[in-house]
């Protein structure tokens, strides 16, 4: 009799629980059980890709890419898809050398005319890994510690586009409810070669039925599910002075020439003030004013700025709340100083005058600045300062990136869409969050095929991506794939 209250009592429970996680349904969602039934399966089809060694920086591990290409179009063939491995040509290293560059999979899981085609972005190839470089486990054993799958490329990107395609063998085991595509490349990390020029030559095909892309990689700002709608750009420049045909004694020399160095440590410290205020003309004057409903976006947003202080060991930030950091890291400028090539930088005391140098800097891009103009702006000013100087050297200033930011709509239908899967996934309302980085390939795969895009990120905010002992959590990696599920559902109601 007390058993069987207590299992009254349980069964209410649940169906109370139920109730409040997934609104007005009580019945268990059959893709999320179908999912859940076969974690094991998916967290296997992790560890398989992990062990492949796809770091498309190492020319002596193209072979892995190749392979993991491969396996990549092999498994969407045996859930029922369609993949074709895309020739994209050579890549010339700097010895002159060249080397077949990975091919591009793009395959397809359904093929209903009457369905609206969902488009996911993704990379297999990854960072190099070592463990002596401070690894805790073999970086490509995917090994699982208190709920962490601990590999190179378990967030960035294997972690992250394998949902995707799980998700798809979920929902067939009822009911596709969309069709999906894959456009998954091997040299994303090592800057996406002759990607733009495939998505050209297939933009009156593969792309011509999409209806919106998916980028699935980047990471979530904390412990909450966020959806992406801005992303920065960066142009990266390059300033040489010149002060003499060899490197010299400063023994000999010193206080005689003009020297290269001296003169670029006055160009590169005429580029900010102490605060970090860009001083160059024309560069502050091209951002957009913040709006008022962009403003209550950054306030809800969960984020402890004093915690991403600490886990970097800065003493202090800039500014001084939440929402100035998250302000400055995805909607404002910011211009670092990278490095001076041909500087003495080793150990020791070598007295040296260095004959030539570049210092190298990079200004992060938002909305509404353009390349174009910085890079005219830029060579302008250090022109002016440069003539300041009074300097006899030769001094010349380059730009070597001009990529553009991306911003979308977070309140379009996309985004809508990942918010009622959100909920249904984690049983909460996402981040609406930008990145201070840049993604290329989200500018690209817009202006190229007029179509919108949504980043939806799986990794957790400190999965590690490039760096040791990177992972990705079994529940960002499960509810993930319930997430990415949900999505592709929610989408196809509207
Ligand atoms: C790509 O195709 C779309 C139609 O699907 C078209 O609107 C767009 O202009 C094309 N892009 C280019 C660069 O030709
Ligand atoms: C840098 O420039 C900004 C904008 O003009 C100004 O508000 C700030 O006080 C300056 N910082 C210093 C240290 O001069
Ligand atoms: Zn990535």
């Amino acid at each position: 009799m007390t058993m069987l209250l207590f299992q009254i009592g349980l069964a209410i429970l649940t169906i109370l629980l139920l109730k409040d996680t997934c609104g007005a349904s009580v019945t268990p969602d059959p893709v999320f059980q179908y999912i859940d039934a076969n974690q094991e399966k998916f967290v296997q089809r992790l560890k398989e890709w992990v062990v492949i060694k796809s770091d498309s920086s190492d020319p002596s591990l193209r072979n892995e890419v190749h392979k993991m290409m491969e396996i990549t179009a092999e498994l969407i063939k045996t859930l029922g898809g369609t993949a074709e491995l895309v020739d994209i040509g050579l890549q010339q290293l700097p010895s002159g050398e060249t080397l077949k560059l990975p091919s591009v999979v793009l395959g397809q899981i359904g093929q209903d005319p009457d369905k609206p085609t969902l488009c996911i972005y993704g990379h297999t190839d990854v960072q190099p890994a070592r463990k002596e470089d401070g690894w805790d486990t073999d970086p490509y054993t995917l090994t699982e510690i208190n709920g962490n799958l601990y590999g190179r490329g378990a967030s960035d990107d294997k972690g992250q586009i394998l949902p995707w395609i799980n998700a798809a063998e979920a929902l067939q085991s009822q009911e596709l409810p969309v069709n999906f595509k894959f456009l998954i490349e091997g040299m994303e990390e090592v800057g996406s070669d002759g990607l733009a020029e495939l998505i050209m030559k297939r933009n009156q095909t593969f792309f011509s039925d999409v209806d919106y892309i998916v980028l699935a990689d980047t990471a979530w700002i904390s412990e909450k599910p966020a959806l992406t709608y801005g992303a920065r750009g960066n142009c990266y420049f390059l300033v040489e002075v010149e002060c003499a045909n060899r490197d010299l004694h400063s023994g000999s020399y010193g206080g005689v020439i003009h020297e290269a160095m001296t003169d670029l440590i006055a160009l590169l410290d005429s580029l900010t003030n102490s605060s970090g205020h860009i001083l160059i003309p024309g560069i502050n004057e091209a951002v957009a004013a913040l709006t008022d409903e962009e403003t209550k976006l950054y306030s809800g947003i969960s984020f402890d700025h004093e915690e991403f202080r600490n886990k970097i060991g800065a003493q202090e930030l800039r500014q001084k709340n939440k929402e100035d950091v998250l302000l400055q890291r995805w909607r404002y400028p910011s211009l670092t100083i990278h490095g001076i090539e041909g500087a003495f930088s080793g150990a020791g005391t070598k007295t040296v005058i260095p004959a030539k140098v570049i210092g190298k800097f990079s200004i992060r891009q938002v909305p509404d600045m353009d390349p174009l103009q910085v890079e005219k702006q830029v060579i302008e000013y250090l022109d002016k300062k440069f003539a300041e100087l009074k300097s006899p050297n030769k001094m010349k200033t380059t730009m070597v990136i001009g990529a553009k930011p991306w911003l979308t709509d977070p309140n379009n239908k996309a985004f809508h869409a990942g918010r009622k899967a959100s909920k249904r996934a984690f049983g909460v309302e996402p981040d609406l969050i930008r990145v201070g980085g840049t993604i290329p390939i989200a500018t690209t795969l817009e202006d190229v095929t007029g179509k919108n895009l949504i980043m939806m990120p799986l990794g957790g905010p400190y999965d590690a991506a490039h760096g040791q002992n990177e992972k990705i959590s079994r529940y960002n990696y499960i509810e993930g794939t319930k997430f990415a599920a949900a999505y592709a559902q929610e989408f196809a109601k509207l």
